[in-house]
């Protein structure tokens, strides 16, 4: 057969474990599931209440515009809805980018470690991709990124703060990085858990939106508002031609009804959400100082997960913990092969990890 050879060449997605999987892996039920940074906490009541109420009719085609959320997010950023795209989680978004942006050839600047997705979809496209290493310390090495944005790549992909590594570009790291974007080139700031930092961290919309570079903003309800089963993500563009060809390059109806109705819901709660935030971050710290007592050198977070040196092969680790029922993420990228990446989960499963690793320290 013959095959699209970049799309047959992609590395694989390393996705969470599904937990039917952990289940007879352990032969536990309590399953701790501590590797897709989902919320623990789940979803507002509200969410629960809009997919149980009558206007929702799976039998009707949902508005492949998404008007009425595209329309709530517009009023809560301050922003013309005809620069929002919405997507089947954010990660709809990435792919659409990448086709809207990319043909053979073309070259794309990324982080490494990093979201696996900020390279395949660009691969998809047949682009070209270098990764900027992390610093030493687990930081961006802003001089580096600095100079590999400067050489005019088409699209940059960035996540802050960042996945797999947990810290956020300060303003000044992000204004630099700005101000190294030559014309041609698309700068996207992927905000996935933008909700999860502290306040000296910037609103990367807001900084973006007084320079006058082409970018876009990826955010998403599966994080911080707890919705990713129904997936929603949403792209905020420098202008709206942009935002017309990133729409032209999804599906039609790539946000489904009860989706659409559901992040409407969500954002008319976001008490729940800063409440499970502000929770979630205490927990990161709890759990953060905890791995550190243990001798791990953990990256700093701005993140629901934290990601530290396990100073071995990470999938042993990993594998020896999915014993014990809890499920982490072991990084796969070459380099990286010692990291591991762990959900803040309740307290519960937080606790069951950290005496976990606390025994088999101990063996
Ligand atoms: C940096 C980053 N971007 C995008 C996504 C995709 O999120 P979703 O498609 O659920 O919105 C994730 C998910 O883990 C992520 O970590």
């Amino acid at each position: 057969m013959a095959f699209n050879p970049n799309v047959a060449a992609l590395p694989p997605y390393n996705a969470g474990m599904n937990i039917a999987v952990a289940r007879s892996i352990s032969g536990r039920d309590d399953i701790a599931r501590l590797a897709s940074n989902e919320n623990p906490d789940g979803c507002s009541p509200a969410v629960l209440a809009a997919l149980a109420s009558p206007p929702l009719e799976p039998w009707r085609y949902a508005d492949p515009a998404c008007a009425a959320l595209r329309a709530a997010l517009g009023r809560k950023l301050s922003v013309e809805p005809d620069t929002i795209v919405a997507g089947n989680g954010s990660e709809d978004l990435i792919a659409a980018v990448s086709r809207a942006m990319l043909v053979p050839a073309a070259s794309v600047v990324t982080v490494v470690p990093s979201f696996g997705l900020h390279e395949i979809e660009p691969l998809a496209q047949g682009a070209v991709v270098t990764k900027v290493a992390i610093t030493d310390d687990l930081g961006f090495d802003i001089a580096a990124l600095e100079q590999a944005i400067a050489a005019g790549p088409r699209v940059v992909f960035l996540s802050s703060p960042w996945n797999p590594v947990g810290p956020a570009l300060d303003r000044a790291s992000l204004e630099r990085l700005i101000a190294a974007v030559r014309p041609g080139t698309l700068f996207v700031l992927d905000e996935a858990y933008f909700e999860f930092r502290d306040d000296f961290c910037p609103d990367g919309l807001e900084v973006l939106r007084t320079s006058d570079i082409a970018f876009v903003v990826l955010r998403t309800f599966s994080k911080a508002y707890g919705l990713a089963g129904l997936r929603v993500g949403y792209a905020i563009c420098s202008d709206a031609e942009l935002a017309r060809v990133v729409a032209a390059a999804k599906t039609p109806f790539n946000v489904n009804a009860a989706a659409q109705a559901a992040a409407i819901a969500a954002l008319g709660d976001e008490a729940w959400m800063q409440a499970s935030v502000a929770r979630l971050r205490g927990e990161r710290a709890r759990i953060g100082a905890g791995l550190e007592e243990l001798g791990f050198q953990v990256a700093s977070s701005q993140t629901n997960f934290l990601f530290f040196d396990c100073g071995g092969d990470s999938a042993a680790l990993a594998s020896t913990l999915l014993q014990e029922g809890i499920i982490v993420k072991a990084w796969r990228e070459k380099g990286y092969e010692n990291c591991l990446r762990v959900t803040i989960g309740a307290p519960t499963d937080n606790d069951r990890l950290i005496g976990a690793l606390a025994r088999i320290a101990r063996q």
